[in-house]
């Protein structure tokens, strides 16, 4: 089609010189009438054919775009954790959004504007080589003149797209952090500092934009005068040909109307060069991220499926470092959890708890050492079941922007029943709220929960918990941030929740600890001690005392509360 419409172009110069020498020259009516019309029929195929072609190249950029994105969308959840954080959610957004829009629009354009200025350009050279070679050769002198400014300016473009892209992201970072963190904002009333840094990132973005712009522009005023030139020439040649008879002036004008022509789309072929380079720097950002290494969801060989635990779990010389960080947040650490057991990990915080108890479900890997399931090491376990047979509940829950109903069966591939459901959260305490609340089970909870209480949500990761039966239960702090009266609710609710299972609990509260089989005590990323509660507490100026009398220092009324314990 692009060939077409270029063809069509190319018929016009030709048209022009029958109209001079053959209508004028030779008063030849017939042709009068004829031309005009070869004018309308050339025009109107070309004005259609380069709907239809626009129209359907840009439906197929739409969709090919929509397909990067996916393949983006669906490299970005299933990359490692450790992969996230490196750079802000509003940077890897706006490459999933702004980078893959300036992509489309690139690649529509450029293929539409690519294939018609070429046959275009094709087309007239045709023209010109028909109406008189000599000629066409001394104008197309300048046309090597164009290369020069074309790469100089294409290579400055890649870079200024480049940063405009990236600084795009500072925009995008900037506002969802804000947005997310509105309530520190307001509280600690940042407002204008934000709202000034704001302005900082968005005026250099325009700042970089404008620069793309400048690049852009210069390079169609040089395209001009680089054709003047060669039209000039023409001009010049052709002139003094005509005036010595070797020329007829039909010949001339359509000569010089084809050079004219052959001029727009070397020019239009220029300025595609802006929308390459934009492309060409958002492809690259695209690239850098689908390059990025996927989680490892099934070992290559030997893969397991994670069953329910029957023997231990043991930590074997665990070491483990933060991809960026500077030191080791966990060095050597050995512990055997026998099944059905109730362990505690206290400690200080910044100690590595967390940590540990995040290389179980892989979302770390160990750097050194093995994590062995009823002996086999989970590295070669299949990572979904391993998860699924382990349930962790964290200090800030996450809850989806839904329904109370749909936050529970989040991720269950199996039908629950309403009975059952009401079993579940009955268990974890969380019925009679639920019960309460005007929808009961279909209640939106807002986004991230925010419309429930600290005490509430934890509930709701509870009642999740029953629901998924794990095989082992982590619990990371889980009632730190709760009031004693939410505590107290859910701490009964784990009563019930732990039996037949295997637990592990990073707690702070001596009413927990003391239930624990055994007690291991973090610092600094290794094991200083373990043992019993009763036995940790006879060990004089041990770890674990001054760990206690720290962390219950802050809490006088448990201290009150566990005071008659064997000391
Ligand atoms: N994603 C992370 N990247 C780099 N360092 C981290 C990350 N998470 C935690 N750390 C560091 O690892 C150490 C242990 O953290 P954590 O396991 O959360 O401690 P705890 O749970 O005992 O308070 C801290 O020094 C912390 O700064
Ligand atoms: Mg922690």
């Amino acid at each position: 089609m692009a060939f077409i419409s270029g063809g069509v172009s190319s018929g016009v110069p030709v048209l022009l010189r029958e109209l001079i020498d053959k209508v004028f020259a030779q008063k030849n009516p017939h042709l009068l009438f004829i031309l005009p019309l070869s004018f309308f029929v050339l025009f109107s195929v070309k004005g259609f054919t380069g709907f239809l072609q626009a129209f359907l190249l840009k439906k197929a950029a739409l969709f090919m775009i929509s397909d990067v994105r996916q393949s983006l969308f669906a490299h970005l959840i299933r990359m490692p954790l450790a992969s996230f954080g490196r750079e802000g959610t509003g940077h890897l957004m706006s490459r999933v959004t702004n980078d893959t829009y300036i992509l489309q629009g690139g690649v529509a354009e450029i293929i539409r504007d690519l294939l018609r200025n070429s046959f275009t350009a094709i087309g007239m050279l045709g023209a010109l080589l028909y109406i008189d070679y000599k000629l066409t050769i001394f104008v197309l002198m300048a046309v090597p003149l164009t290369i020069i400014p074309i790469r100089k300016i294409g290579k400055k473009l890649r870079t200024v797209s480049r940063k405009t892209q990236e600084s795009y992201g500072d925009v995008n970072q900037h506002l969802s952090e804000t947005l997310s963190a509105i309530r520190l904002i307001k509280s600690v009333g940042a407002e204008e500092r934000e709202i000034r840094q704001f302005a900082e990132y968005s005026d250099t973005y325009a700042h970089s934009q404008f620069r793309s712009a400048k690049y852009e522009n210069l390079l169609s005023p040089i395209m001009e005068s680089i054709g003047a030139l060669g039209i000039g020439m023409a001009v010049w040649l052709g002139g003094y040909s005509v005036i010595h008879g070797h020329l007829t002036l039909g010949t001339l004008v359509g000569f010089l109307t084809a050079a004219q022509m052959l001029y727009q789309p070397i020019k239009g072929l220029a300025n595609s060069q802006s929308g390459i380079q934009q492309s060409l720097a958002a492809a690259e950002r695209i690239a850098e991220v689908l390059d990025r290494p996927l989680e490892v969801l099934k070992a290559p060989e030997s893969t397991w499926i994670v069953e329910r635990l029957s023997q231990s779990i043991e930590f074997r010389n665990i070491s483990f470092r933060y991809p960026m960080a500077s030191s080791t947040t966990l060095e050597n650490i050995s512990m055997r959890i026998p099944a059905g057991d109730f362990v505690a990990i206290v400690g200080p915080s910044g100690s590595g708890k967390s940590t540990l108890v995040n290389l179980l479900p892989l979302f770390y890997r160990p750097v050194e050492g093995e994590i062995l399931w009823d002996g086999k090491s989970i590295l070669g376990a299949d990572v979904r079941s391993l998860r699924n047979a382990i349930g962790m509940v964290t200090q800030d829950v996450i809850l989806m922007n839904q329904t109370i109903r749909e936050n529970l069966l989040y991720g269950l591939d199996r039908s629950v029943s309403q009975a059952e459901l009401e079993q579940a959260t009955d268990v974890a305490n969380a019925l009679g709220f639920i019960s309460a609340l005007p929808e009961g089970f279909d209640t939106r909870v807002g986004e991230k929960g925010i419309f429930l209480s600290g005490g509430e949500r934890q509930r709701l990761a509870l009642a999740r918990v029953v629901l998924r039966d794990p095989t082992l239960l982590i619990l990371d702090e889980a009632t730190s941030a709760l009031d004693t009266e939410s505590e107290y609710a859910i701490q009964k609710a784990l009563e019930v929740i732990m039996k037949n299972r295997t637990t592990l609990v990073i707690a702070h509260r001596l009413s927990t600890i003391r239930n624990a089989r055994r007690v291991y005590v973090l610092d600094k990323g290794r094991i200083v001690e373990s043992g019993t509660h009763e036995e940790l507490m006879r060990t004089d100026g041990g770890r674990y005392q001054k760990f206690l009398n720290l962390s219950l220092g802050l809490e006088p009324e448990a201290r009150e509360n566990d005071r008659p314990l064997p000391e």
